[in-house]
């Protein structure tokens, strides 16, 4: 394992003391990493006051392919930078990694992810004994289709600075996208994520090819379930299926499918899910464009972000 953490051109100056960092509890839990909340002391951005940070670790320690991964999300995330919109680094904790310990610490999103919000805050405005019951209830507003939209203008953004940095994401999903105060959707979670190479021989953007395993497949883009070929433009197709989840309020892609060769077959042959009914016309023809079957076909994100701009300018 000693020759994992030489494989990262690790910049110290991410390294947070682990002494400074006090665990909390679980936030989430995927196949191979979990989130749990922190209170970090004097981590970047808080001077050296306390700060509500969100900690990945791995779930075992001698998971040697979960430790890989956060150490290439670690690497991905120092090289993207910050931007509104996505969930920024903030430190890690690299000093016990040869004992499979890596701790990767990004800003806390007191809302969590996008698709568990939706779902919590359908028919809020509906129901009458929610209201007689808690009181608290009034105070946290419903989900109007203002917010939907918002929303998708900001994970077009988010998405759009990391196709301007070179970074697929590859498991863009309303799960992956957090919710921070004041309506400010992040792109989350970049385990699967990949930097993406410039060919000079070809002068074509290298398309990533993976090894089959544990798949999005209701996210995934056709060439990427066909060919295994992910691209920003197979991102975009992802982007298309979280619009529909968007506007279903989190309900899950393909109704009535499974997740095999039924729904990769009914994809090939031309199936696409319909518009949800919330949805604005415009948001179905944009879901319809992210799912062309030519990925050259499909809309860049900064098309994607102008376009939902301009409508939010037109309904003001
Ligand atoms: N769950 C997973 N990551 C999180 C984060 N950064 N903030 C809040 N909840 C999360």
């Amino acid at each position: 394992m000693e020759e994992q953490s030489e494989l990262v051109p690790y910049d110290k100056r991410w390294e947070f003391p682990r002494y400074r960092i006090k665990l909390g509890i679980q936030l989430g839990v995927g196949c191979f990493g979990r989130v749990v909340k922190g209170e970090a002391v004097g981590i970047k951005g808080s001077g050296e006051t306390v700060k509500t940070v969100a900690v990945k670790m791995v779930r075992s320690v001698t998971n040697v392919a979960a430790l890989e991964a956060l150490v290439s999300e670690l690497k991905i995330l120092i090289h993207l930078g910050s931007h509104m919109n996505v969930v920024n680094l903030l430190g890690a904790c690299t000093k016990k990694i040869s004992q499979g310990e890596l701790l990767v610490i990004v800003e806390y999103c007191r809302y969590g992810n996008l698709r568990t919000y939706l779902m919590n805050h359908r028919d809020k405005s509906q129901s009458f004994w929610q209201y007689q019951q808690d009181p608290d209830v009034t105070l946290t507003r419903s989900i109007s289709t203002r917010d939907l939209i918002s929303w998708s203008y900001q994970i077009a953004r988010g998405m759009d600075y990391l196709a301007s940095k070179k970074v697929l994401h590859g498991d863009l999903a309303a799960r992956n996208v957090l919710l921070a105060d004041d309506g400010v959707a992040k792109v989350a979670d970049f385990g699967m994520a990949k930097k993406m190479h410039f060919d000079i021989m070809t002068q074509h953007r290298s398309k990533i090819k993976t090894n089959a395993g544990l798949m999005p497949v209701k996210w995934m883009a056709i060439e990427s379930l066909t060919d295994r070929v992910f691209s920003t433009q197979s991102d975009v197709w992802s982007y298309g299926v979280v619009l529909w989840e968007l506007f279903t309020l989190g309900k899950v892609p393909y109704p009535g499918f499974g997740a095999g060769h039924q729904l990769i077959q009914a994809i090939q042959n031309g199936y696409r899910m319909e518009k949800p009914n919330k949805a604005p016309n415009l948001f179905g023809e944009l879901m319809t464009n992210c799912w062309k079957t030519d990925p050259k076909e499909r809309p860049a994100f900064s098309q994607l972000e102008e376009t939902i701009c301009g409508h939010m300018e037109s309904t003001v």
